[in-house]
């Protein structure tokens, strides 16, 4: 059996992808501080799968313990790393907390990867990379552009780290996957986004107004150059992007070569607005989302949708999971966390 080690895997992504990797057959052990997610998300995965998943509570940018507890394991064949800060706001205030989590994090399992003979990391990046692209739909060669923000920044100069690393160990592989905007939760609604305070994405901030959670949406500007004024997006089903995941380890483990880099956009290819996700939201839920339009956010892009035709072709994978049951399995998830809540109020 491989067994792969999944940094953040109680996170978002990570726990989504936790369970495909589990369903394709892989032995799994996270590694997470458990700094932005909760321990009970491996309960939802063991319901999902019948499986629970070695965990090891370590941060990552701990050299020494993560260094021993990968000693702990002779079977590891890669590495998926989520693990990072990801508040694009939170970052303009502390920059540093971003620099050093996200970036050493990285530094830690790139140089222990050799010493534990593990050949290949699957990083996860963002579309964030490219800035305001100049083309739409926006592909793997369009140009890096000064990032937005220290997050954007840090995975940025994580995807350099690694593209140096490579050229500089040729007996690692590493695939670097740059999500658009992940949304909705498993059909199950056993796991999903447990955003921590108030949401800065807009999906979970629409279903917490529509649970009576938030009191109305705030839609963030209406005077940008597209066809209703908000802001166009590539929304791809977290569970998709997770198949991705395990499509490109697979690839990866099926190749022959050493130093191998590869970079993948993973979106649908289809941009909607704010007000068009919005809408089609209610609509398929029969909820009604209380909104106002304000002032733009500070930081936000215009437009951006993927061109994700090269993971489609090279990792014979495609993000194909029809709107109407994302949007279905986002309120399905809102109403599970608040029958969560109400039971433990009742306790
Ligand atoms: C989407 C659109 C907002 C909230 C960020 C990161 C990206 C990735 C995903 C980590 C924008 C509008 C939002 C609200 C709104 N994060 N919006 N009201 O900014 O595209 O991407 O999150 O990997 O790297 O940059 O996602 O969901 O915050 O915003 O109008 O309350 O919704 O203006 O147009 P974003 P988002």
């Amino acid at each position: 059996m491989s067994r792969i080690v999944v940094t953040g895997g109680t996170g978002y992504i990570g726990s989504h992808t936790v369970v495909e990797l589990i369903q394709s057959g892989f032995d799994i052990t996270i590694i997470d501080n458990l700094s932005n997610s909760e321990i009970e998300v491996l309960s939802g995965i063991e319901r999902i799968t019948g499986v629970r998943p070695d965990f090891e509570n370590i941060d990552c940018t701990d050299y020494m313990n993560l260094d021993k507890m990968l000693e702990k394991y002779t079977d590891i064949e890669g590495i998926i790393h989520f693990a990072a800060s990801k508040s694009v706001g939170e970052s303009v205030q502390n920059p540093l907390l971003y620099y050093h989590n996200n970036i050493s994090s990285l530094i830690n399992l790139l140089e222990l990867m050799p010493k534990h003979n593990i050949r290949h990391i699957v990083f996860s990046s963002s579309c964030t990379v490219y800035g305001q692209p100049d083309h739409m739909p926006v592909n793997e060669n369009a140009p890096i552009k000064p990032a937005l923000s220290p997050y954007g920044n840090t995975k940025q100069i994580c995807e350099e780290i690694i593209r140096d690393t490579i050229h500089a160990t040729p007996q690692i592989n590493a695939t670097i996957l740059r999500y658009f905007n992940p949304i909705g939760a498993h059909p199950t609604a056993l796991i999903g986004e447990l955003p921590n305070g108030i949401p800065n994405n807009l999906l979970p901030f629409i279903t917490q107004t529509a649970a009576g959670l938030r009191s109305e949406l705030r839609v963030f500007g209406n005077d940008y150059d597209t066809p209703d004024g908000s802001c166009i997006r590539d929304y791809i089903y977290v569970v998709d992007l997770a198949k991705a995941h395990v499509a490109a380890l697979q690839h990866m483990l099926a190749g022959k070569k050493n130093g191998q880099l590869d970079y993948y956009n993973l979106g649908t290819g289809r941009g909607l607005s704010v007000l068009e996700i919005l809408d089609m939201f209610q609509k398929v839920n029969d909820v009604k989302v209380p909104y106002k339009i304000v002032e733009r956010r500070e930081g936000d892009i215009e437009q951006v949708w993927a061109d994700s035709s090269k993971a489609n072709k090279e990792l014979n994978w495609k993000a194909d999971t029809p709107l109407e049951d994302i949007l279905r399995s986002c309120w399905q998830w809102e109403l599970h966390l608040k029958e969560r809540r109400e039971q433990a109020q009742a306790q």
